[in-house]
């Protein structure tokens, strides 16, 4: 689905609209971070977001999704808040590790890529990860881009002819420092020297090649580090950088000899090298807003995705190249945690890898969705299992989301199928009406919903955002079943507006919910604000006004016919031995007097 897009003058009007409305903002909370957050939008509206470029050796699992719907989230978030955000992901196609898989298959190098890259590009269309833009390494601008990267730090000096001996993980692509490896007995017994960190096996190579001066650059960027507390998210992930960064940095190895990796981009002026992979890869980040044509506006706005795995990469190697070519470092390299299985690392050989494709059949797209960013925590591992999915997918979204749209929708309440009038004697803002303590403060809670949701968007802690988000849904439910509205008699005036104010208020809280839960599952949202009678451009950033008659404002959905009752927002799903898991009780409007 489509977000409008909000100019930048547009973001001011809802600065000057927060402005005067002040006296209204209670918060004074809310109130300045509308200030600080309308400022901003009328500063800079451009944003770029990323997520790793996929490795084409194998099909994707469920951990490269989680990585793409953290990004889609946060660039649906920002096109919400009226950016102009640009979203990049795509395949990693070079180096020795996909030579490898190539030379296994034996198949056209390309046409491998292809294939794979085809799977990657297609589970995230019918995820609904809407990126802007799919590179692929292998593509003529993306070569252009890294020959021209190389030839700048080749012009500068900062690479020079040298000799590497040392540990190289195929794998991880990676080189290794004698401390970070270790022993360990493959499947057949036999002792082999391993990466500490991943794991995976690695050999001792020596070889000529083109170095990189990485040891120059430690001091500025521990300075970088140091000056900007928030580069690298979550806290512990930067503090694991400064370590490293303490540690010794020597140079890095930038190309392999042609004879040993052929697939890949040659080294501009030496075809007897093959450019590094990585350097390689993390170039196209670059690539696909222009570089080295025009790229200023979305460079400076460039905000990374990336998993725990590959941090050096990106908050070492990456921010040195950068400094090294003299272009500014990303905004914010966002880092999250990997995905395990009943406790267990995902991996290929424990026969133990989550297919995303036929989970999110299974479960949904939104359903997955939803679970990866409700239960993916940045911080630390988590576990994925069948029983948790459903549970919480039946829990949050069919019975306590889908539950409050169908009561407050029920032809037996809402007759007349409107978002009904709103009274403010029956729910009057010095608490003397028939609303008692606990409705006022579902108000103030759904009130400051979308400023503590953007705190967690933004910092990607989007499991926070969304345990607000179903705290509010819980509360909201609460506040029907304590007034049970199928009591009141709708004959008599007084128990009539009481009932439209519940249903008002209901209706309310649900199109906050649902706006703010568009980036998370846009189909669901979608199906409840159509609902709601909520058009799509009043769906953003700027409609989150809740309760305006409350506040004193016009309410633009009072009196408005709701949308069609078309299907049920999230249907229950089975546990895997069939049973269907009861939902809880609710007390549901028979019908009224
Ligand atoms: N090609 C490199 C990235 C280059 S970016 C310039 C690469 N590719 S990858 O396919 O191996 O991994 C891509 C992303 O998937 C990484 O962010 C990685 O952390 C993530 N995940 C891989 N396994 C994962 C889990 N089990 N759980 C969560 N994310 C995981 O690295």
């Amino acid at each position: 689905m489509k977000f409008p897009f909000l100019t930048l003058t547009r973001g001011c009007e809802t600065f000057y609209r927060f402005q005067q409305r002040g006296v209204l903002l209670a918060d004074q909370r809310l109130w300045s971070s509308a200030l600080k957050h309308s400022s901003q939008l009328c500063k800079d509206k451009s944003f770029y977001i990323t997520t790793p470029i996929f490795y084409v050796n194998a099909s994707p699992h469920l951990g490269h999704l989680y990585s793409a719907v953290i990004a889609d989230c946060l660039h649906r978030w920002k096109l919400m808040q009226g950016f102009d955000s640009r979203f990049a992901t795509g395949t990693d196609e070079h180096g020795l590790k996909i030579q490898q898989a190539v030379e296994a298959v034996g198949k056209d190098p390309l046409t491998f890529c292809t294939e794979v890259s085809e799977r990657f590009r297609n589970l995230f269309s019918s995820c609904n990860i809407s990126f802007t833009d799919y590179i692929r390494t292998t593509e003529q601008r993306h070569r252009r881009a890294v020959e021209h990267f190389w030839s700048v730090l080749w012009n500068k000096g900062l690479i020079y002819k040298g000799s590497y001996e040392g540990w190289y993980s195929t794998q991880d692509e990676s080189f290794l420092m004698p401390s970070q490896v270790g022993e360990a007995l493959d499947p057949s017994g036999k002792k082999v020297k391993v990466s500490l960190e991943s794991g995976h096996k690695v050999e001792w190579m020596k070889e000529e090649n083109y170095m990189f001066r990485l040891s120059i650059f430690r001091s500025r960027l521990l300075d970088w580090l140091v000056k900007n507390p928030g580069a690298v998210q979550p806290e512990r992930f930067q503090q694991a950088v400064v370590q490293w960064l303490q540690e010794d940095l020597p140079d890095l190895s930038v190309s392999r000899q042609r004879s040993r990796l052929q697939w890949g981009v040659p080294v501009p002026g030496d075809p007897e090298q093959t450019i590094y992979v990585w350097l390689d890869a993390l170039v196209n980040y670059l690539t696909v807003v222009g570089y080295p044509e025009i790229h200023e506006q979305w460079w400076s706005a460039a905000h990374h995705v990336i998993g725990k795995d590959i941090l050096k990469f990106h908050a070492i190697y990456w921010p040195a190249f950068l400094l090294g070519v003299g272009l500014p470092l990303p905004k914010v390299i966002h880092v999250h945690s990997h995905w395990t299985v009943a406790g267990r690392k995902m991996s290929k050989s424990l026969g133990n890898v989550v297919d995303p494709v036929e989970h999110s059949q299974m479960f949904t797209n939104d359903g997955m969705r939803y679970f990866l960013l409700r239960q993916g925590v940045p911080d630390s591992d988590c576990d994925y299992t069948h029983d948790k999915v459903i549970k919480l997918l039946n829990t949050e979204l069919a019975d306590s989301l889908g539950g409050l749209l169908n009561r407050c929708t029920a032809p037996a309440l809402n007759p007349a199928q409107v978002y009904p009038a709103f009274c403010s004697q029956a729910f009057p803002r010095d608490q003397r009406g028939r609303a008692v303590a606990e409705d006022y403060q579902m108000v103030a809670a759904v009130r400051s919903l979308p400023t503590v949701v953007e705190k967690y968007y933004e910092s990607i802690h989007v499991y926070k955002a969304l345990e607000a988000i179903s705290a509010c849904v819980r509360q909201t439910n609460r506040f029907i079943q304590r007034h049970a509205p199928w009591k009141l008699d709708r004959r008599d005036s007084k128990d009539r507006r009481w009932l439209d104010a519940i249903i008002h208020v209901s209706l309310e809280c649900l199109r906050i919910y649902g706006t703010l839960l568009q980036p998370v599952v846009p189909e669901i949202s979608n199906r409840l604000l159509t609902r709601l009678g909520v058009q799509p451009h009043e769906r953003s950033w700027k409609n989150l006004d809740f309760l305006q008659r409350y506040h004193g404002t016009d309410c633009p959905f009072e009196g408005r016919l709701l949308g069609l009752d078309s299907r049920l927002l999230f249907s229950r799903l089975e546990g895997q031995n069939g049973d269907k898991q009861k939902p809880k009780k609710s007390k549901k409007p028979a019908c009224l007097k």
